[in-house]
Order: structure tokens, then sequence, then C-alpha cells
């Protein structure tokens, strides 16, 4: 096993969820495109960062030794082996991640939380997030432009319409220097956000952009699935 010095970013991925949007059966992450799961799709593209030196899965509970079959899979596959963890997951995803931070390494200086629901990530949206943390930032996040309008409604009356050129939409990986993320997540109560930037900003830490992209869409629904599967397709063959 060789970890070079420099691998000192550890990446966490959520993948306890129940993925009930989804309709299959299955907890999300586990659902297979082309008999890969999202899981793995997704560890094998943390594989590919070099600067990333420890990986950490939340699972279900009764999906430990599958999610650890997973993990070596995509590692024969990269052929990069490096230190993992396999946690047990929480009833929300906040509490997937406060479990897998008890279990952070010494040697993780950044810690980069990243859905499992997100496979196609792009390599440069990892390298622009640890590039804005090798400059200082505390907590980073990859965003993109909104293109539909976005109106605030209640009980299908719309409340008011939101200013399309400031609204982003957000995705992961989402960076932090290491003590922040353990101090944001130590707070008695903790309450569940749908990212984890937003106890960040809770906290009243700042919190910087990059760029992300728009093959790192997520896996939500079952016409998402069935988006991923041509994009996958089409990948592959090309
Ligand atoms: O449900 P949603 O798509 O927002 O979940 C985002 C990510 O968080 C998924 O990868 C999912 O597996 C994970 N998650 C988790 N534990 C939960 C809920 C969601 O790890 N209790």
């Amino acid at each position: 096993l060789q970890v070079s010095a420099t691998a000192d970013v550890c990446v966490v991925i959520p993948a306890a969820g129940l993925g009930e949007r989804l309709g299959l059966n299955q907890p999300k992450a586990f659902v297979a495109i082309k008999n890969w799961s999202l899981l793995s799709l997704s560890i094998k593209r943390v594989l590919e960062i070099e600067r990333v030196g420890h990986l950490i899965v939340a699972a279900p509970s009764n999906f430990k030794e599958e999610s650890l079959s997973h993990i070596d899979r995509a590692i024969r596959e990269v052929g990069r082996k490096i230190p993992f963890d396999v946690v047990e997951g929480g009833e929300t995803r906040t509490d997937s991640v406060k479990n897998s931070l008890l279990v952070l390494d010494q040697l993780d200086r950044f810690v980069l939380v990243h859905d499992a629901a997100r496979p196609f990530v792009p390599k440069q949206v990892f390298e622009n997030v640890i590039e804005k943390l090798d400059q200082g930032a505390k907590v980073v996040i990859p965003v993109i432009p909104v293109s539909d309008t976005i109106k605030t409604v209640e009980n299908s009356k719309v409340v008011n319409t939101l200013d399309r050129a400031k609204l982003k939409a957000v995705q992961t990986p989402q960076g932090f220097a290491r003590e922040v993320l353990s101090e944001i997540y130590a707070t008695s109560d903790l309450k569940p956000t749908t990212d984890d930037a937003g106890l960040a900003e809770l906290a009243g830490i700042s919190v910087t952009t990059v760029e992300g992209s728009v093959e790192s869409f997520k896996i939500t629904t079952a016409f998402d699935l069935e988006l991923a599967i041509d994009f996958f397709n089409r990948k592959i063959s090309k």
C-alpha cells in the first residue's frame, strides 16, 4: 500500500439514503448502471484524484458488507488503493456525515463530502474545490447557474419570485478544512440540513463557491436514472 505524503484529502461519501423518490426497492447508492452501482462509480472517480488519501463511506446498516465489496471492485478497476472505512449511516444525511467524521485520520487535512448520487462529477470539480482550500478558504462548494425561474410557492399560490441572477444550484463535493467541519458537526443541537455548507452558514462561517458542472447532476428520480443510463452509455461508446 503506497500513500504519498501529499494525499491529505479525505473524501466522505454519504450513501445511506433510502432513495424513496427513486421508487426502486433498494437504497439509491446501490442502484446499478450497467453493473456499476452509483456508489462504485463515485468511488472510482474519487480514486482518480491523487490528492485523496482516505475514503469514508456511510452505508445503510445492512449494506456495510456490500459497500466493502463495491470499494474493493472500484480499487481493482482503477488500480489505486487507499485506506478506507465503512461506517453506519444515520436517519438523516446529516447523521450519516456526523458518523463518518468519527473515523477521520490525523493525516486528513481537508475533508470533501460527496453524494453517492452524483456519480459523473468531473475530476475538474474536485480540483477546483481542492485548489480553493489550498488557497486558504475554509468551506468551498461547487455551484452552477440556475436555468429555471425559481418562485416560492405555498398552498399552490405563488408567494414571490427570486432574482435568478443571484441564484445558484449547489452540488458536491463540498470541501472543508478538517477542523471547521469537525467543529460545525460537534454542536449538540445539530439541525439536519440538505447540504453540509448549510451548517457552516448557520455557524457564521464564510462559504466560497467554485465552478461546478452540469455533468455532476444528482440522480433523484426515475427520470434522472434514465438520463444517467443514457449519459453513461454515451460516455463509454466514445
Ligand atoms: O436524498 P438525497 O439525494 O438528498 O441524498 C444525498 C446523499 O446523501 C445520497 O448519496 C444519500 O445516500 C445520502 N444520505 C445518507 N444518509 C441519509 C440520507 C441520505 O447518507 N440518511
